[in-house]
């Protein structure tokens, strides 16, 4: 089976928030394949690797001096935020307040966690902040913000929410896992430097173009981070912060590999190309008469019919659905102009 089996191909991919590898991350996760950023005593050159990739993420993100690890995706870094602010709350009945539309991962955390989540309403897309604002009480331990929702690529309003969570005592949280390699080269509101923002999930395995898994988790201060240290009696290091225990070197070296060849020029030509062809689809679809959502960042939702959007796939492309309906295509850097066009020909087709 292996022998006849074939990895993914991307040609028809409008659905993943993942995407082809750059070659230099490919080529760093193949040589760092063997080795465990989990037990640094032991894999140096790799845990010096991870230290690199932190750096990056906090230049990427406007954190000067940036504590954080290479995890292994953006639920894991959502899951170990909320565990942070858990932690460092003082209440027996901990809640965490988070837009409806924050990736279903905060629903994991708080389960795991036992922590009652909290979600506010949308209002175009954004967080309502009013209706925020009401479900924050003195037990309120971290409040969320979207930089890039899941399912239509739209930005909270980070500033006010950092706002909200410190009147409350309560840490703010971002979830740039899928936007924050395009942010950059927008002009929102939306990292370290343009808020008070404690904490941040940021994946090079999505737009960052590293190989999976390489997610990302940043906090402002590292005492933060020492919230999550648990004594590690048996390995050469005393303690560890991770949720996994062994984790990917894969991962971390692709990470740094990616960003030491992308960070600024690619990430910048690489978002310009993908919002010119996430506009270009958007004036196809409205020329054919189908309702748009605004672009925002590079990722388009449109109210074509469910039969349509089954026989795209039947024809092969791999799109996906909003909770609402609409087909969602993510426009990736392996999604290109030619691929836009044959799958808009399939669309004239049907
Ligand atoms: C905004 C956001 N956060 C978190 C995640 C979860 O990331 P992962 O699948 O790497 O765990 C996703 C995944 O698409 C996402 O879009």
């Amino acid at each position: 089976m292996l022998q006849r089996a074939e990895p993914q191909e991307f040609d028809r991919v409008l659905s993943s928030m993942c995407t082809v590898p750059h070659p230099a991350a490919r080529d760093a996760a193949e040589r760092f394949l063997a080795t465990n950023p989990g037990d640094p005593g032991t894999y140096e050159t790799v845990s010096g690797l991870e230290t690199e990739a932190v750096d990056y993420l906090g230049e990427v993100t406007g954190l000067d001096d940036p504590s954080g690890y290479v995890a292994s995706g953006g639920t894991e870094a959502n899951v170990q935020a909320v565990r942070i602010a858990r932690n460092r709350a003082d209440t027996d009945d901990p809640n965490v307040v988070a837009p409806v539309h924050a990736h279903f991962s905060f629903t994991k955390a708080a389960d795991v966690l036992d922590v009652e989540l909290r979600t506010a309403p949308a209002e175009d897309y954004r967080v309502n902040l009013a209706a925020m604002a009401e479900l924050i009480d003195e037990d309120t331990v971290c409040v969320v913000g979207v930089a890039g929702s899941t399912e239509y690529g739209y930005v909270d309003a980070i500033p006010t929410i950092a706002e909200l969570a410190h009147d409350a005592d309560a840490l703010c949280h971002v979830d740039a896992a899928w936007g924050g390699f395009y942010l950059p080269f927008t002009d929102h509101d939306w990292h370290f430097g343009h808020a008070d923002v404690d904490t941040m999930t940021i994946d090079p395995h999505k737009v960052g173009q590293a190989a999976v898994p390489a997610g990302g988790l940043l906090a402002r201060d590292e005492a933060l981070l020492d919230e999550l240290a648990v004594e590690t009696p048996y390995l050469e290091s005393t303690s560890q912060l991770t949720l996994t225990g062994t984790r990917s070197g894969a991962g971390v070296a692709s990470a740094v590999a990616a960003m030491e060849s992308l960070w600024p020029v690619g990430y910048r030509e690489q978002y310009e190309r993908s919002m010119e062809n996430a506009r270009w689809l958007a004036d196809q679809l409205r020329a054919r008469g189908h309702d748009v959502v605004d672009v925002e960042l590079p990722l388009v939702a449109a109210d074509l019919s469910v039969p349509m959007t089954d026989e795209l796939r039947e024809r092969g492309w791999r799109v996906s659905k909003t909770g609402a309906g609409e087909m969602r295509v993510v426009c990736m850097p392996h999604v290109t102009r030619s691929m836009l066009r044959s799958f808009v020909a399939d669309l004239d087709w049907y």
